[in-house]
């Protein structure tokens, strides 16, 4: 299917509540779920609360989080060509395993007829939408059964990945119980989107009134930096090297981190000898969404992927990069891609375009060292290539 003529813009990090889990939502009457409640105008309105004690009585919420109208219409708004769309967060961690399987293979179901049916925004581009599916990672999980759902995920030719939190199966991604499931990811070529929902311990943010500051700026990047860097140490990107695995919010702190890590890893041997490689190397298995919102930050990402050959321990180091600073960025960017997490961070006064999608937009536009071939790259190209898509 042909997508329009101007440059293409892919968004990988856009999520719905699909209209089967709002529903699911709006039955429950403790978090995660929805309810209404009366604003401060005496209107009734539907608000989201996804974490017990979460300021604010959570978030207003309204048909941009299921409607795939709103979809199609925010893409249009924003030039987006092609969305990999995936359900957002808690999705099924807070049920029990046989209601997970089930709720997991229907929404599945529910996501493939979403992306395939009717994409084109009213009277505007023809889109296209993909999606990330859902296995039914929860405690007492059967692995029969995430791997029924693997094997259905791959069958459905619009879902071209699992989108994942940080649990696990409750004892988080480092758990043995998962070998089988990363070997199935792998061997399907799916690619796994590994997005926050806890956070850190609400303890640490003190008791200022700071609304939803502290846990999404900081609490959600150090989540994903803690689940990613327990994977590596558990070896799994050197059993599984061909697994694909794609960051939310740019890594969190792990660019910034990994060379401590290195360090840590090199002081510690019963870990040490555990690796394959120096810490970095793994930077350069993983894909960063470009969900940064700041040109320096985008640059630095790219800088520590790229570098990342330079740290392979084994065997020979011919194929490590040994160009200059400005090759090594180039090269990290092919590993970047643009995403706007809608239908999160709306704009406040109403504006047509959404200003967390236009920072993040010029954040790609100005990263200093990428010529146009690296800015298309993170904006589209780079995506069709990891999801096998066509423009
Ligand atoms: N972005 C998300 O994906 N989830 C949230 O809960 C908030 C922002
Ligand atoms: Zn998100």
């Amino acid at each position: 299917m042909a997508v329009a003529s101007h440059r293409l813009l892919v968004d990988i990090h856009t999520h719905v509540y699909l209209p089967r889990y709002a529903a699911f939502l709006r039955a429950r009457s403790n978090a995660p779920r929805i309810f209404t409640r009366e604003n401060a105008e005496g209107k009734t309105e539907e608000r989201l609360l996804i974490l017990d004690g979460e300021p604010s009585g959570g978030r207003p919420m309204g048909p941009q989080f299921w409607d795939k109208v709103e979809k199609l219409n925010f893409m249009e708004r924003h030039g987006i060509d092609i969305s990999v769309v995936s359900s957002a967060n808690p999705w099924l961690d807070f049920l029990p395993a046989s209601t997970a399987h089930q709720l997991a293979s229907e929404l599945n179901n529910d996501l493939e007829e979403y992306c395939s049916s009717s994409p084109s925004a009213a009277g505007g581009e023809l889109k296209q939408l993909y999606g990330f599916g859902l296995l039914p990672l929860v405690p007492e999980v059967t692995t029969s059964s995430l791997l029924d759902t693997v094997r259905q995920i791959s069958a459905l030719p619009h879902l071209k990945g699992i989108i994942m939190g940080s649990r696990g199966l409750g004892k988080g991604l480092d758990d043995d119980a998962l070998e089988s499931v990363w070997a199935a990811i792998q061997k399907a070529r799916l690619v796994v989107f590994l997005h926050p929902h806890y956070g850190v311990d609400g303890k640490e943010w003190g008791d200022k009134e700071n609304g939803h500051v502290l846990p999404l700026a900081l609490g959600f990047p150090f989540e994903t930096t803690i689940a990613i860097t327990r994977l590596i140490l558990s070896g799994v990107l050197d059993r599984y090297p061909d697994l694909r695995i794609l960051l939310a919010h740019s890594g969190g702190a792990l660019p910034q981190l990994s060379s401590r890590l290195a360090s840590c890893i090199d002081h510690d041997p019963v870990v040490a000898s555990r690796l394959k490689h120096d810490a970095r190397y793994y930077l350069g298995k993983l894909y960063f969404d470009a969900v940064a919102y700041g040109s320096e930050e985008l640059g630095f990402v790219s800088d520590v992927i790229g570098r990342s050959d330079k740290f392979v321990k084994s065997g020979s180091s011919a194929g490590a990069s040994k160009g200059t600073g400005a090759a090594t960025r180039r090269l990290g960017s092919r590993r970047m891609l643009f995403g706007t997490d809608h239908p999160f961070f709306p704009p406040l006064g109403g504006a047509e375009k959404w200003k967390s999608v236009v920072e993040n937009l010029e954040a790609i536009d100005g990263v200093h060292g990428w010529d146009e071939v690296d800015k298309d790259g993170v904006r589209g190209t780079n995506a069709l290539s990891l999801f096998g898509l066509r423009s």
